[in-house]
């Protein structure tokens, strides 16, 4: 009797130890901090990625047309130090060189974009296609494939034609879907043999806000209150045409997916038991993913961002809403057109409810009725926005399997910057932060989210947008200073290699080995980037004093010949 009272006792014991192992999974309940060993399902895809504006540089070279980027940059104080992307990394004549990075990695695919007026100068198909520029693409993913590197490519990462924004408006006007449309049929066309990811836009809640609302961003416009939600609009109306598209024309034959990418922040009620704090989270994240995913899955915007910025627009005494509304033929169109879902995750905001009086300027940010907190304690080593929170992002992945019916998820950007003046190539924050988060989206998959790959943001340091060079958020270090922009290896790359063979966090044991293995490997990568102006200097020499010295020998010794011919009787 004894011993069966014992028995029970174990098993109850056991059961609770399975039910609190369970719990660790259960994301509505605070669990933060517990690691988790496990691997990641088979066939996960690891990447990381990059953008055509932010790397390629050679903006003017081979029949490339100007886009908003240049435009943009190329005017005065728009961006941190007046810097340009105009050679960039310099990725355009490097893509040899990088490829040999992401192989070390052992990369299973490799996020990249197409830049638009590289291969249409003036945005129009009608005018002009420029062979050198769908050659350069072509090369890139000859090599990704012979590699055995995915492409993952999107079609815009932000850099429009500048042509099209100047005789139409850009984002403002509906008329850029059918420009898109045919851009990305003509990419579908030449590269649809090889590429089987497609993704339409690249987070277009940057695109919107900072292009059109508040400035920050190329085409640089400060419409208030309207420019982003008419940018959105046309911006998803947009994205459908090209899905559609793509389905009715090519899918048969070329089998890939489209999707987009969409940027979101988590935000967490200050204050769990306050209804008025639950509401104005789910305000936040609603303005911020479900602006664009509750369209593009639900065929409409999220209710609450339809009631909130109606009321707004009524209390200013508009007579309609500054929300454009879908046309029921519409909202069937756009409705289902993800094949995928492309996340891009960094941070995470505590959000608390905050009424904006209408007198106080209407706009996006005013009509959510909200503000946003950090905890001062939260890591934040790069850019101001950025701290490290990865417990949100795991709530982030949970939202979107609820929200949207579980779509297919494929991270398509998350990582940490530092900033320029750090030359320490042993960035611990960033292997601390990729260990964290990545370890979240795994307890995420075990919650039933259906992730299927990762994407670290970015490959390489590059142009940082209004930030210019001022932000690094590369895995390699790229030395600007220097005209041929050398790579050198952070830690965090042996790091990531180290996730990727293992394909997960295999056990304590070994995990806890890989930031020493790391910061060894570091520590002489730091002595080269070291002695890079000693390099840079001899690459001077050689590039410049050298060639002036012999042009200088030879002409005093033509001189002195002619002399002493003209000497000679
Ligand atoms: C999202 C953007 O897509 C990317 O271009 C940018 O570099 C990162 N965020 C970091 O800010």
């Amino acid at each position: 009797m004894a011993l069966h009272r014992l028995l029970r006792l174990c098993q109850a014991v056991v059961l609770t130890l399975c039910v609190s192992a369970t719990e660790d999974f259960d994301w509505t309940k605070n669990v933060i901090g517990s690691f988790h060993y496990g691997t990641f399902p088979t066939g996960f895809s690891w990447g990381a990625g990059s953008s055509a504006y932010q790397t390629e540089g050679a903006w003017d070279k081979e029949g490339k047309g100007m886009s908003i980027w240049d435009t943009f940059c190329h005017k005065k104080d728009r961006i941190s130090q007046n810097a340009t992307g105009d050679s960039s990394c310099e990725g355009y004549y490097k893509i040899k060189e990088d490829m040999s990075l992401m192989k070390d990695m052992k990369l299973n695919h490799y996020r990249f974009s197409i830049s638009w007026p590289r291969i249409l100068p003036s945005g129009m198909k009608s005018d002009q296609v420029n062979e050198k520029g769908i050659q350069h693409y072509d090369n890139l993913i000859n090599m990704l494939m012979e590699n055995h590197i995915t492409p993952v490519v999107t079609l815009y990462h932000w850099d429009l034609p500048q042509a099209l924004e100047e005789k139409y408006g850009g984002w403002q006007n509906s008329s850029m879907g059918n420009f898109f449309n045919d851009y990305a049929s003509l990419c579908f066309e030449r590269f649809g043999n090889r590429v089987k990811y497609w993704i339409t836009f690249n987070n277009p809640w940057s695109m919107a806000v900072e292009g059109y609302e508040t400035g920050e961003h190329a085409p640089g416009l400060r419409l208030k209150g309207t420019g982003a939600y008419k940018a959105a609009h046309n911006i998803i109306k947009a994205h459908a045409t090209v899905w559609h598209t793509y389905d009715t024309k090519w899918r048969n034959k070329q089998k890939g997916m489209v999707g987009i990418s969409l940027s979101a922040d988590w935000g967490e009620p200050v204050d769990i038991m306050n209804e008025g704090d639950l509401e104005a989270a789910d305000r936040y994240v609603q303005f911020y993913l479900g602006w664009f995913a509750t369209p593009l899955f639900n065929g409409d915007y999220p209710q609450v961002m339809k009631d909130y910025v109606a009321r707004k627009s009524a209390q200013q005494g508009l007579g309609a809403s500054r929300l454009p509304s879908f046309h029921p033929h519409e909202m069937s169109y756009i409705k289902g057109t993800c094949d995928f879902l492309g996340i891009g995750h960094f941070t995470t905001r505590y959000i608390t409810q905050k009424n904006y009086p209408s007198n106080r300027g209407a706009g996006y940010f005013a009509d959510r009725d909200l503000a946003e907190l950090v905890d001062p304690r939260w890591p934040n080593p790069g850019s101001e926005w950025l701290y490290s929170v990865p417990w949100g992002f795991r709530r982030l992945l949970n939202f979107v399997k609820t929200q949207y019916g579980n779509p297919m998820i494929y991270v398509t950007e998350n990582g940490v910057s530092e900033k320029m003046m750090c030359t320490d190539l042993c960035d611990e924050w960033r292997m601390q932060y990729l260990r964290d988060y990545i370890n979240e989206m795994l307890k995420a998959i075990n919650d039933g989210v259906n992730v299927k790959g990762y994407t670290v943001w970015s490959l390489l340091d590059n142009f940082e947008w209004d930030e210019g060079y001022s932000e690094r958020f590369g895995l390699y270090y790229v030395d600007f200073r220097s005209k041929s922009k050398p790579r050198y290896p952070k830690a965090s790359v042996q790091y990531y290699k180290r996730i990727i063979s293992s394909n997960g966090f295999p056990s304590q044991r070994e995990v806890e080995s890989w930031k020493r293995k790391a910061t060894e490997t570091c520590i002489s990568s730091n002595q080269l980037l070291a002695a890079d102006p000693l390099t840079s200097h001899m690459e001077m020499v050689t590039e410049i004093v050298v060639p002036t010295v012999c042009t200088l020998c030879i002409l005093l010794s033509a001189v002195f010949i002619m002399f002493l011919l003209k000497g000679r009787p």
